[in-house]
């Protein structure tokens, strides 16, 4: 079963000549375990799709569907449990809580989960360990670098084990060898924990490094290439 898709799915903003069709008419279907990208030039509609997908905003017409659900006219009550346990959101500017330490951080995706501040704190530091952050745990935003800082919202968005991960422009605001340290954690953890990856770029080495890319121009899909392994 396809863990996301977007059906006709349209987001427009303003209306009469103010009109904008930010996504315009898009389908698309994306499989457990894939590791794909969607490119396009600014202002193609890249934020606008991977926030319908995370949930994060609704379409103007058209259906999404999260793991073989649709989440059509679902409250927001309902659509944050959704996100909450399934969905990991990783930002371009890692949106990070400058006076929390990177546990901290972490802890607080785990915030409504039920779970006790034992459990949460393991499991936060669990998820730094794991990208590599083990050491730097009491480090608040400000005493990490860009790429450490983009761990740590991985980590934020691994913690709760979402199946669909979901990156916007994630190596945006680092330089190139960081950035593909990033993207190397990211393959690492789409093998190792079977997750979902989709992310955003208008880098072309960043697109080399998916296996598939959906290309998006204006708000619709030109084209949909899947690559060998
Ligand atoms: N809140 C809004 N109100 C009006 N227009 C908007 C709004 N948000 C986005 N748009 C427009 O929708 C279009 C798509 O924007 P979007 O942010 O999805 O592009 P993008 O591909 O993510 O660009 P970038 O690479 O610069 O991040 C653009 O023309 C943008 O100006
Ligand atoms: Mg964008």
């Amino acid at each position: 079963m396809a863990i996301c898709e977007l059906e006709n799915a349209s987001r427009h903003y303003g209306s009469g000549p103010t009109l904008v069709k930010a996504l315009d008419d898009f389908s698309v279907t994306f499989q457990p375990g894939e590791f794909t990208v969607l490119s396009g030039p600014s202002g193609s509609g890249k934020t606008t799709a991977l926030n319908l997908i995370g949930l994060l905003d609704n379409p103007t017409s058209g259906v999404v569907k999260i793991d073989g659900q649709s989440t059509a006219g679902l409250s927001s009550r309902a659509l944050t449990e959704i996100r909450g346990h399934k969905i990991g959101f990783i930002f371009q500017s890692f949106n990070l809580v400058p006076v929390l330490s990177a546990l901290e951080n972490v802890e607080l995706a785990l915030h409504l989960s039920g779970l006790d501040e034992g459990v949460t704190r393991e499991l936060a530091a669990e998820s730094l360990a794991e990208v590599g952050l083990g050491d730097l745990l009491d480090r608040r935003p400000n005493q990490l670098s860009g790429g450490q800082q983009q761990r740590v919202a991985i980590a934020r968005a691994l913690v709760k084990k979402p199946k669909l991960l979901i990156a916007d422009e994630p190596t945006a605001n680092l330089d190139s060898k960081t950035g593909n340290q990033v993207l190397d954690l990211m393959a690492r953890l789409n093998q190792e924990h079977d997750a979902t990856f989709l992310f955003s770029t208008h880098d072309p080495m960043v697109m080399e490094r998916a296996r598939r890319v959906v290309k998006i121009l204006d708000g619709r899909l030109v084209e949909d290439e899947k690559r060998g392994a």
